[in-house]
């Protein structure tokens, strides 16, 4: 295809505004798929990610559109994902397409989302077509949606879509919007090829799928290539486009997106951001901006049951195989035992591995608070990075410590501000702006990204009764006063339990603490103290009395089946414990004691 006959864009949208509607309209309305063969939300193909409604791979579809000047266009849909920890492979998947498409909830305005995303897009050079979407509806107010997107973002809205991608209304504007108003991509055929990797992924029948953008030059099948990043070369056995499904052709030219398979055993081989070229006679000029994943929250996974842990391992193994950007390392813990510790690139990743471990691998996790990283400075002028609260040196060889900090953007409906600004403040974070945007305030903070990766975005949820829309990025290192915090239950440290804190607020959240586990833990056959400390002292103390009596004392010479049934029900409240010394903690205990209300 000639570049003045290629489109590629991607479509940016809060969570819930129609992307995925969109797209799948767009994609049946120019009959790229057979009406029988269209399953809603063609693009989320992961079950995870259609069960949550959210979007992790990129994924792509080349469309064929006659517009309405009587040439055929080919159209490439990027679909990015959308969540913020995700925001690298957002960045790239924009830089390998010219235009977006700006989808607005017309019964709803910008979000926070929105924000991010349309950031990227106007950092990586787009043209963006704004979209009002959900027309159909009553309380769809577009003229006022428009003004906020001038307002907010900066656009120009006056020519905005008016689409309802339930209904089809405004489907044939924004395909001719796409081939008049989003620019054609440019290259040059006979230089180098120079392709940047998009993304990749398993399949289980081809080995990794590497999606690639030709910038310059020409791919072909059965040609040898070079990844940049790792020097590393591989044969070319297949090469195609999605349709939405892999369809094969010969070559791929500049301005196309496409898909190649090398034999490729790893997804971790291939980096996003990379550049592809010939083995012989490339470019050795990279694309600019490549960076390895990151991890940047942590946490221990340990089997409930100590047995599965080699099938933890296998879980484990098999899902990192599929996902550079997750990292583990084999951790022993006192109190649980053998497990590991795993990086993640932020609270959601962290989730949907856990998700999949226990669904797919069927596999009970006991997952511990989640830390993360900080900068130690010792005093002997080294500094190490501290992955788990639990590895803290002893306080009096560090000199200080550095915490990651991040800058959350935040809108809020008026009404809820107050409470916002109260939870950001409790979470120790420096206000850096205020604005209006119509009924809405826009507010953005510098925080600590300790204080955020726990909880704080369900406290924002239920304090805005769920108005609120959040977004972040890390900003970097900041020294403050962080102090290791201890809990043992029955004088015994249970290193699965402790965390960094704040000096000021470790007495606060000691006895919140202590409070909680007196709560979650299950009385036993005798007293146990619970506390919390700092280095050798106690800050909290609560003492969980004794059981008074036996569970079935009273059925002795009683009812047999129902002493039966109790210790049946005593076994399978079990199964979800792990032993401490003596004391039994249940599973949620980990979780649940962190959280701050
Ligand atoms: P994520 O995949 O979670 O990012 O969401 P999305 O932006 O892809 O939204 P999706 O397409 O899943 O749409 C969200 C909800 O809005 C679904 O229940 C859709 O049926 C509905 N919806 C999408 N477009 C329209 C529209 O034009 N009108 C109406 N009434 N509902 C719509």
């Amino acid at each position: 295809t000639p570049l003045s006959h290629i489109r590629n864009f991607s479509i940016v949208a809060h969570i819930d505004h129609g992307k995925s509607t969109l797209a799948d309209r767009l994609i049946q309305s120019t009959h790229t798929v057979a009406d029988r063969d269209m399953k809603e939300q063609m693009l989320d193909s992961m079950d995870i990610e259609r069960e949550r409604g959210i979007t992790i791979k990129a994924q792509t579809v080349r469309i064929n559109y006659t517009a309405k000047d009587g040439e055929e266009y080919v159209l490439n849909l990027i679909d990015t994902p959308g969540h913020v920890d995700f925001a690298y492979e957002v960045s790239r998947s924009m830089r390998a397409v010219e235009g977006s498409l700006l989808v607005v909830d017309s019964t709803q305005g910008v979000e926070a989302q929105t924000l991010a995303n349309v950031y990227h897009a106007i950092e990586a050079d787009h043209e963006i077509v704004p979209v009002l979407n959900k027309i159909d509806l009553p309380a769809a107010d577009c003229d006022r949606v428009a003004e906020q997107i001038e307002d907010v973002i900066g656009i120009d809205a006056t020519e905005a879509i008016q689409v309802s991608a339930k209904t089809g209304i405004g489907i044939e504007d924004t395909l001719e919007a796409i081939v008049t108003k989003l620019p054609a991509p440019t290259g040059d055929r006979d230089a180098p090829l120079k392709a940047m990797l998009v993304d990749s992924w398993y399949d289980s029948y081809l080995g990794v799928i590497v999606l690639v953008r030709i910038m310059d030059g020409v791919l072909k099948k059965g040609e040898r290539v070079r990844m940049l990043s790792n020097n590393s070369t591989h044969h070319v056995d297949r090469i195609g486009v999605f349709r939405p499904q892999m369809t094969e052709i010969d070559e791929l030219g500049p301005g196309e997106l496409g898909f190649l398979t090398a034999s490729i055993k790893q997804v971790r081989d291939t980096r996003v951001g990379d550049t592809i070229t010939h083995e012989k006679k490339g470019t050795t000029d990279a694309l600019p901006g490549f960076k390895p994943a990151q991890p940047v929250v942590f946490c221990g996974l340990f089997p409930v049951d100590a047995a599965e842990f080699e099938d933890l391992r296998d879980s484990i193994e098999k899902l990192a195989l599929n996902d550079a950007s997750f990292s583990f390392e084999m951790e022993t813990s006192a109190a649980l035992g053998f497990g590991f510790r795993c990086g993640f690139l932020g609270l959601l990743h962290l989730e949907v591995i856990r998700d999949r471990i226990e669904r797919e691998y069927n596999i009970d996790l006991i997952t511990t608070a989640p830390s993360v990283i900080y900068d130690i400075h010792m005093k002997d002028g080294t500094v190490t990075q501290l992955h788990n609260p639990a590895d803290m040196p002893d306080m009096t060889l560090v000199d200080h410590l550095q915490e990651p900090r991040i800058k959350a953007t935040i809108l809020v409906p008026d009404e809820y501000l107050g409470d916002v600004l109260k939870l950001c403040q409790d979470r120790r974070g420096i206000q850096e702006d205020l604005t209006y945007a119509g009924s809405r305030a826009m507010v953005v903070y510098d925080l600590p990204l300790n204080e955020v990766v726990f909880d704080f975005y369900d406290r924002l949820k239920s304090v805005t009764k769920g108005y609120a829309s959040f977004d972040y990025q890390m900003i970097g290192y900041r020294q403050d006063a962080l102090v290791k915090m201890s809990i043992l239950v029955n004088d015994e440290p249970v290193d699965a339990l402790s965390t960094m804190v704040h000096r000021d607020r470790a007495e606060a959240r000691g006895r919140a603490m202590v409070e909680k586990l007196k709560d979650l833990i299950p009385r036993h056959m005798f007293k146990i103290p619970i506390q919390a400390a700092i280095g050798g002292k106690v800050i909290a103390r609560e003492t969980l009395s004794a059981m008074r009596k036996d569970v079935t004392a009273k059925c002795y010479g009683g009812d047999a089946t129902r002493k039966k049934k109790l210790l049946e029900k005593q076994k399978a409240g079990k199964k979800k414990m792990r032993q401490f010394g003596k004391v039994d903690i249940p599973q949620e205990a980990f979780i649940s004691a962190l959280k701050m209300d």
